[in-house]
C-alpha cells in the first residue's frame, strides 16, 4: 500500500496558504492512489517537543555503537529518560521510513522554517538516517517575495536550508512551490502585489494536482498500489 506523509507547520488554519497547498497535493494524491494511506503529522496541533539532553545521549549512543536499526536501538536504550525521548524519535522515524512520498506545508517565519518544523527536524536527524529518496514536495507561504538572484532572494533561508537538510538524509528529489506576497492586503506597502499573490497561489494549487500525478510519484508509490 503506498504511503504519503503529510506534514503541516503553520500556526494558523483556515487562512493558511501553505496548508491549502499541501492539502491540495494530499487530496490529489488520495484520488490517484485510492488504496493508499496518508499519515498526517500536524506540527501545530501536536507539536514535537524540543530535544533534551536525553536525546543527545541516545544520539551519541547510537553513533558510538554503530546502531541504526530502530528495534535494536529500542532494545539497547535502558535509561528511562532516554527511552522516553527515543519513543518520540522512533515514532517520527517510522512515519518517515513508511513514506513513499512526502508533502510539507510550511510558512516562512523570520526568513526560515517555523520552530515546530525545526523541532521535528532535530528529533529525526541522526548521522545514520538514510531515507534513500522518496520524492518530497514543499508548499511554502511567504508574506513577501523572494525572487532568485535578487537581494530579497538572498534572504531566503527557508528553501536552501530545507533542500540541504533533506540532502543530508538522502533526499535529492525535492520540489518547492511557493505562495508569495501573502501579506498583500494585510501590509499596506504590499498592496501592489495582490494580483501577484492570487496568481502565485492559484498556480500553487494547480501545480499541487499536477505534481501528485507526476511520474516520480508514480515510480515511488505504484508498487502494490491501485492507481485511480
Ligand atoms: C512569526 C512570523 C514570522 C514571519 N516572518 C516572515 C518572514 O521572515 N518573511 C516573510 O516574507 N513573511 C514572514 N511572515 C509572514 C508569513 O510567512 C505569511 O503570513 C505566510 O502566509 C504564513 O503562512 P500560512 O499562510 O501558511 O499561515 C511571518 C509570519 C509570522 C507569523
Amino acid at each position: 500500500m503506498p504511503c504519503l506523509l503529510h506534514i503541516d507547520a503553520s500556526a494558523r488554519f483556515a487562512p493558511s496558504f501553505s496548508r491549502r497547498g499541501s492539502a491540495a497535493f494530499a487530496d490529489a494524491w488520495r484520488a490517484a492512489y485510492p488504496s493508499g494511506e496518508v499519515i498526517t503529522r500536524d506540527l501545530a496541533v501536536t507539536p514535537v517537543p524540543f530535544i533534551t539532553e536525553a536525546w543527545t545521549e541516545v544520539d551519541d549512543f547510537t553513533v558510538i555503537n554503530g546502531l541504526s536499526d530502530l528495534d535494536e536501538i529500542s532494545n539497547a536504550v535502558a535509561d528511562p529518560q532516554q527511552q522516553a525521548s527515543w519513543a518520540i524519535t522512533r515514532q517520527l522515524l517510522q512515519e518517515l521510513y513508511a513514506a513513499d512520498a512526502i508533502v510539507i506545508g510550511t510558512p516562512m517565519y523570520n526568513w526560515s522554517v517555523p520552530a515546530p518544523l525545526k523541532a521535528w527536524i532535530d528529533h529525526i536527524t541522526f548521522p545514520w538516517v538514510d531515507l534513500a529518496g522518496p520524492p518530497v514536495f514543499i508548499f511554502t507561504a511567504r508574506g513577501g517575495g523572494y525572487p532568485a538572484d535578487t537581494p530579497a532572494g538572498a534572504r531566503d533561508h527557508q528553501e536552501p536550508y530545507l533542500r540541504y537538510w533533506f540532502k543530508t538524509i538522502g533526499v535529492t528529489d525535492i520540489t518547492f512551490v511557493h505562495s508569495e506576497y501573502t501579506l498583500a492586503g494585510v501590509m499596506a506597502p504590499l498592496d501592489a502585489y495582490i494580483a501577484q499573490r492570487d496568481e502565485m497561489h492559484a498556480t500553487a494549487l494547480f501545480r499541487a494536482a499536477e505534481l501528485a500525478n507526476a511520474q516520480n510519484v508514480a515510480d515511488a508509490c505504484l508498487s502494490g498500489a491501485t492507481p485511480g
